[in-house]
């Protein structure tokens, strides 16, 4: 069965190397070998055996005949959107790796693979080599997914783990992820929380059902996590960790991405350096944890050469998945409810002033007051912050 490639760099020159180190096991539980024959790419990649099979324009590949499947593994929303869509079109099945193009186009692909009776797949999206897609969208469809908190960035679970471990600051645990090549030059997107943002927009469109829009999330990053704020958090007991979190409320989803400060009883506590965990709460299932290498080369092409697997045993079959064009409107974050840790130029009875039933947290810092403030809703909290000066806060999940 012959596959193209669009793409390759990290991920794409992984599947290659998946299909080659692990072509005879694939080829008996598939009855069928995959062949890489075309790889897209700008680069000429002189020297390389894959030389051979690089071409420079999609159509190259959508007008090939012979080409069943397509692995998208280019980044970004074009000219990726632009060259699956043509994919598809042309009745290729298509694979992707990329977040930024299923976050954002996911709802519409599907929909243009099933008109043509193919499959788009993204097992890869979110969580790297962890199995979260397949498992929601087929074991779990007998069940009412209420929440989904997922650690889903590599990079910041890296750093919280290093601050914590360490006790060093956010900006030399940012170098050190730079130097091991963990962290991007520019770590924006990852630090800022925008890949977590992405994630989680979309497995909540696939548990509900229905397009979610990612800018419909808040989304705060880690950036502004210092040495004193884990000194905190370890006077408490906890942790602190980026949660990309989705509870279903009532009629809908209530969304966000933020550090929360996680107590040792959390399931997702001791997910330590670059790994990724999933935590799912079903009405049937009750909990469960998808735990694992969530970014990295061979695990995240691992995930794709699954969907192509996946694809190849579907070659003649669209696999029906709901994931309505029809935008989600998620619950108005400002009802979402809390506890808060607060640090705040304050003495502790304007504190109690501000936000009532306070439990102060001394960890020995002067000239501040550190507590924690009762369950309350992010705009009662909102109002109680304007009353005292406050430096810092992070929510208690
Ligand atoms: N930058 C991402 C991470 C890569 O650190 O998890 C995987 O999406």
């Amino acid at each position: 069965m012959k596959v193209a490639i669009m793409g390759y760099g990290t991920i794409g020159s992984g599947v290659v190397e998946v299909l080659e180190e692990n072509r005879d096991v694939i080829k008996d539980r598939l009855g069928d070998v995959l062949e890489v024959t075309k790889v897209l790419d700008l680069r000429e990649f002189e020297g390389d055996p894959i030389q051979s099979k690089i071409v420079h324009d999609y159509k190259d590949i959508s007008e090939d005949k012979e080409i069943a499947m397509v692995v998208e593994t280019m980044g970004g929303v074009e000219p990726a959107y632009t060259f699956v869509k043509a994919m598809l079109q042309a009745g290729k099945h298509v694979a992707t790796s990329n977040k930024a193009l299923v976050a954002d186009k996911g709802a519409d692909l599907i929909r243009i693979a099933r008109e043509n009776n193919v499959n788009f797949m993204f097992e890869a999206s979110v969580g790297g080599g962890i199995p979260i897609i397949r498992p929601l969208l087929t074991c779990l469809t007998g069940d009412v997914i209420e929440e989904i908190s997922g650690i889903v960035n590599g990079t910041t679970n890296y750093m919280m783990t290093k601050m914590y471990t360490e006790g060093s600051e956010y900006e030399d645990v940012l170098k050190e992820a730079q130097d091991l090549g963990y962290a991007e030059k520019d770590p924006t997107a990852d630090v800022e929380g925008y890949d977590a943002c992405r994630k989680i927009a979309i497995l909540t469109s696939l548990v509900a059902g229905q397009q979610v829009d990612y800018n419909d999330i808040p989304t705060e990053g880690i950036s502004h996590i210092t040495a004193t704020d884990i000194k905190y958090a370890k006077k408490l007991g906890r942790t602190i960790k980026l949660l990309a979190r989705s509870i279903k409320t009532k009629d809908t989803y209530s969304a966000r991405v933020a550090p929360y400060l996680l107590d040792a009883d959390h399931p997702l506590y001791s997910v330590n350096d670059v790994f990724n965990a999933i935590f799912v709460h079903g009405n049937m299932l009750g909990d469960g944890m998808f735990y694992g290498s969530g970014a990295g080369k061979l695990p995240t092409a691992s995930a794709v050469v699954g969907d192509l697997v996946a694809m190849a045993r579907h070659i003649d079959k669209n696999i029906y998945l709901e994931w309505k064009e029809e935008k989600l409107e998620l619950e108005d974050p400002s009802k979402q409810s809390f506890r808060f840790f607060v640090r705040a130029k304050a003495t502790a009875a304007e504190a109690e002033g501000a936000f009532g039933k306070i439990e102060i947290v001394d960890a020995g810092i002067p000239d501040e007051v550190g507590f924690v403030t009762d369950v309350m809703t992010q705009s009662a909290f909102d109002e109680a912050a304007t009353k005292v000066d406050v430096k810092k806060y992070i929510r208690l999940a």
